[in-house]
């Protein structure tokens, strides 16, 4: 059996302000989805957690490892967000109106438009992938969580999902629910469960 968590860092000013990448850290209802999410994980016996090296995905794990002294903590590259090369913190309004032509590159097909000097959600993939192999490997049997972002939990819940890979980019990946997936030889089980009422 594996059990598996799959959350989404709390807000930060880039997600309130429509901003992207970046290394922000989170806002006051980011850090009360943090203790919010660590709260409702309490009676669960998670043993590892991952993160990406961004601050707002270590902040979103910290009161799960507070409470969790003895858990293990790993922080990957590979569930770093996706790469935005040249757009890396820009708004997204600024993107359509100074560089169209990567608004309409991403309109056109979202999974395999490459920001310039950045990332697709097809390259993505394959660092997700290599994360979620390392993690699986360490953890083992043992119950596992990651707290990764919106791109990089897209694409892991298609690696357990097998989504067509054109509808990756648009799945709803909120900051008040995690996912718990569970995995039997003989099943499968995907829940979403809110942990907030807030955002
Ligand atoms: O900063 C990156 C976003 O979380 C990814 O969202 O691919 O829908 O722009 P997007």
């Amino acid at each position: 059996i594996q059990c598996l968590y799959l959350a989404r860092h709390g807000q930060t000013e880039f997600n309130l302000r429509g901003r992207i990448g970046g290394d922000p850290p989170l806002t006051a209802t980011g850090r009360a989805q943090a203790l919010a999410l660590a709260a409702h994980l309490r009676d669960k016996p998670i043993e590892w957690v991952f993160t990406s090296t961004r601050i707002r995905s270590h902040e979103t794990a910290t009161p799960l490892l507070t409470e969790r002294p003895e858990a293990h903590a790993m922080a990957f590259k590979e569930f770093d967000e996706i790469w935005a090369g040249d757009c890396e913190g820009m708004l997204y309004s600024e993107i359509r109106e100074r560089m169209p032509e990567v608004t309409q590159g991403r309109n056109a097909c979202k999974y395999t438009y490459t920001y310039p000097n950045g990332e697709s959600y097809a390259l993505l993939r394959e660092r997700v992938q290599r994360g979620l192999r390392r993690a699986l490997f360490l953890a083992g049997d043992a119950p596992l969580i990651i707290v990764g972002h919106q791109a990089i939990n897209r694409v892991l819940l298609s690696l357990f999902l097998r989504q067509r890979n054109e509808d990756v980019p648009f799945i709803y990946i909120p900051q008040n629910q995690y996912y718990h997936i569970s995995l039997t030889p003989r099943r499968k089980v995907f829940e979403r469960v809110p942990y907030d009422g807030g955002r």
